[in-house]
């Protein structure tokens, strides 16, 4: 099939070269030009694993192509909106400018029977407005989410766990759609991929629901790791405790420094945003709560940092491991790690940050930090070790290799993944979150 993909971020580069993959013939459009020009030579231009190889592959057949310009999305039978959604300035609400523009930019180039698919995470009621402007080309508008994961993109996308189509409310229309939809995910289809398909309002809420579901489970063991450090509890052996039961599950219950991203926090304060517009604020209210516990694990980090760094950080030495918002990705919006490191740099700390892939996505943020070109430059001489983001080389790290590097034998473990016991029994200070 034809098709073209507008916005190539994290979500529409992946989808654009997933796409391609898979036989059909993409067109991918970003006003960037500089990313334009790493993803057509087949670079990625920004960290995820597998993507590169996709997209030299789908290069090189020829079926994959980049361009600046909107027109040359006309012609394609499906046009897919994966432009971002970011946090509104001054605001919690879902800034959707990129999906007007979006749409907006390409009206000229819609033909008659065209599908434009949204798979943007937007407020609930988006896609019926948006449905009213693209209605007098003669194209038909669609919604259909993503729920793919940095660092499993590709994966998440060439063989999802879900499919949902949001179809619009005319039966013809919504046939042309599934129709549509169908072909272009054929293959996940055959293999027995659930479908889900549902109106507008569904599909766009279907998102934002996981999304807050999975934020709350994150801070609801993060809860637990509050309560934890007052009564000497430990949050890991409690989660296993929990999650061995098949209602709870295990996943999505690791304490530490908490939920960060270009998702997760920025959803949950756009849903609670949309609510209250809707007259239905309660009902979310608790997502501001997920969202305060949240944050204060972040701060709960640099206090037991200063706590063993005898109760000020200024002018000591502090080693931070990670800077990513997750392990797998050099995405540092709204890194929990990231803010650990400007905050302690901000007590004056002397911070040496290391990210396998994130260093220079902070720097950008943060010119203000200093920055190691691996962990063992970053330990070198350090007061403290802090690690935030769960990257394999630190787990890997072990107690006597960084014994002889570091100035004090203190290591603060923000996300729950070291050995607790290996480190104290090689004679080290180990701080865990919502661990005595
Ligand atoms: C998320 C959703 O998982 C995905 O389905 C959606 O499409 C986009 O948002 P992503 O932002 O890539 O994906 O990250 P995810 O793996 O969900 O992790 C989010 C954050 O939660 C990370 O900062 C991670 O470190 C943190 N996390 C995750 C925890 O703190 N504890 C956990 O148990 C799991």
């Amino acid at each position: 099939m034809k098709l073209s993909v507008i916005g190539c971020g994290y979500l529409g580069a992946v989808h654009a070269a997933a796409m391609a993959s898979l036989g059909h013939d993409v067109v991918g459009i970003d006003v960037d030009q500089a990313k334009i020009e790493a993803l057509s030579a087949g670079r990625a231009p920004f960290f995820e694993p597998g993507l590169p190889e996709l997209l030299l592959a789908g290069v090189e057949s020829g079926r994959l192509r980049f361009s600046t310009d909107t027109a040359d999305a006309a012609g394609a039978a499906v046009h897919f909106i994966a432009v971002g959604t970011p946090q509104k300035a001054g605001s919690t609400a879902a800034d959707l400018r990129y999906v007007d523009a979006a749409v907006d930019g390409l009206l000229p180039y819609l033909s008659v029977g065209d599908i434009v698919v949204g798979k943007s995470t937007v407020p609930v009621g988006t896609a019926e407005r948006l449905a009213e402007i693209v209605a007098p080309t003669g194209a038909i508008l669609a919604w259909n989410p993503e729920f793919l994961r940095e660092g499993f993109a590709v994966q998440d996308t060439v063989a999802p766990d879900r499919l949902v189509y949001g179809l619009p409310p005319a039966a013809a229309d919504a046939e042309a759609v599934r129709t549509a939809l169908d072909e272009v995910y054929a293959a996940a289809l055959t293999t027995g991929t659930p479908l889900v398909a549902t109106g507008f309002a569904t599909a766009e809420l279907v998102k934002v629901a996981a999304n807050a579901f999975l934020a709350t489970k994150i801070s609801f063991i993060n809860a637990m790791a509050e309560i934890s450090e007052v009564t000497g509890a430990d949050v890991t052996e409690l989660a296993d405790a929990i999650g061995y039961d098949a209602r709870i599950g295990r996943r999505f219950l690791n304490a530490g420094v908490g939920f960060g991203g270009g998702c997760l926090p920025k959803d949950i304060r756009a849903f609670a945003a949309r609510a209250e517009e809707l007259g239905r604020g309660e009902s979310v209210a608790f997502l501001k709560e997920v969202d305060s516990i949240n944050l204060r694990r972040r701060q709960r980090v640099v206090d037991i940092a200063v706590e063993e760094l005898g109760g000020s950080a200024y002018q000591k030495r502090v080693a931070v491991l990670g800077l990513a918002f997750k392990p797998d990705s050099d995405d540092v919006r709204d890194s929990p790690a990231l803010d650990v490191a400007v905050l302690l740099n901000g007590l004056g700390a002397r911070v040496l940050a290391y990210d396998p892939e994130a260093n220079a996505n902070a720097k950008r943020l943060h010119p203000q930090l200093h920055f190691a070109a691996s962990a063992e430059e970053a330990v070198a001489d350090a007061d403290l070790v802090v690690v935030v983001t769960e990257w394999k080389e630190f787990r890997a790290l072990t107690p006597e290799q960084l014994a002889p590097l570091v100035a004090a034998k203190v290591i603060v473990d923000g996300r729950n993944c070291l050995d607790a016991t290996a480190w104290r029994e090689a004679g080290w200070t180990y701080r865990g979150l919502g661990r005595p």
